[in-house]
């Protein structure tokens, strides 16, 4: 059976290789970004305790509710206590894709500052085999409480667990969140329990040195496992050029292969959603 990785390497041609990360940077903030305020994105308000987000999935949208502390975001260490734009373009951008390339049903996937855990959960949603939503510890209350609220067949799970025996430790596992901070060794066992396909981050590159830490997270994560690369895929808000070029390079200093998956300026111009995998393994075959 084709992995994640094999069938995303068919379709590579569709994405855009990164080999610079000062021409990235050029091409992204001079030609693609826009600082128009009325172009930005406003799809998530960060000021309500409870959000109904619709993610749009072809046949039947997907409806999510998410809580956020938004008394809390603000203070120092505590950005994943609302959700981002970024987490609502990444989660449309997987509900549009799946059916193709994109089909999760055998994948493993592992959200790193998963904050509130919209991602994950419409990964979870979108029918993915498993799913962990790793965050500082100071978040996982909140997250625990957004990922038992979207669980699917959280109903018959909570209504005849008895009966479900076996399946319901599946349901269980299907969408699981762990505490994981950047720079150390996973502690929560869960995290490395099974082969990981692909690994998720949203809006986490907001400070050079968070940055550094992400990049370097994302290089343990992707060397995981040796057999197929593990793909991960990082979506984020433009905001500083400065910090964007820090974390190509150090992305390509670690050697990933790195694509940058390209999107309507018309739709999006405060976006960018990259793919990468690590080089020294496995290498990009078409095109
Ligand atoms: C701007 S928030 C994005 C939250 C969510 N992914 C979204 O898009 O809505 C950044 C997230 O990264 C997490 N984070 C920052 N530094 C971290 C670290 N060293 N280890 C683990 N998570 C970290 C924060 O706790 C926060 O949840």
């Amino acid at each position: 059976m084709a992995t994640f990785f094999d069938r995303i390497n068919s379709e590579i041609h569709k994405f855009i290789e990164v080999r610079d990360a000062e021409e990235e940077v050029c091409e992204l903030y001079s030609v693609y970004y826009s600082t128009n305020s009325k172009d930005r994105l406003n799809l998530v308000s960060q000021t309500k305790s409870e959000l109904e987000i619709d993610i749009h999935s072809g046949t039947k949208p997907l409806n999510i509710t998410i809580d956020q502390n938004p008394n809390i975001n603000g203070e120092l260490g505590q950005t994943g206590a609302v959700l981002w734009n970024s987490s609502v373009v990444m989660s449309n951008f997987f509900a549009h894709c799946t059916k193709e390339a994109w089909d999760l049903t055998n994948s493993n996937i592992i959200e790193l500052g998963a904050g509130c855990g919209l991602v994950g959960i419409t990964m979870h949603n979108l029918g993915a085999k498993r799913v962990v939503l790793t965050d500082q510890p100071r978040m996982m209350k909140l997250l625990a409480r957004n990922t038992e609220c979207n669980r699917v067949a959280t109903k018959p799970r909570l209504l005849s667990k008895k009966k479900l025996g076996k399946d319901s430790s599946t349901i269980d596992n299907a969408l699981l969140t762990a505490e994981y901070v950047w720079g150390y060794p996973p502690e929560d066992p869960r995290i490395l329990a099974e082969p990981i396909d692909i690994v998720i981050a949203s809006d986490c590159v907001y400070h050079e040195d968070v940055a550094m830490l992400l990049s370097s997270t994302l290089e343990d994560m992707c060397q995981s496992r040796e057999d197929v690369p593990v793909v991960a895929l990082v979506g984020q808000e433009l905001r500083s050029d400065l910090v964007h070029q820090a974390f190509v390079k150090d992305l390509l200093d670690r050697n990933f292969n790195l694509y940058r998956i390209p999107v309507d300026p018309e739709i999006d111009r405060c976006h960018a959603l990259y793919m990468m995998w690590l080089k020294e393994t496995h290498k990009p075959t078409a095109a």
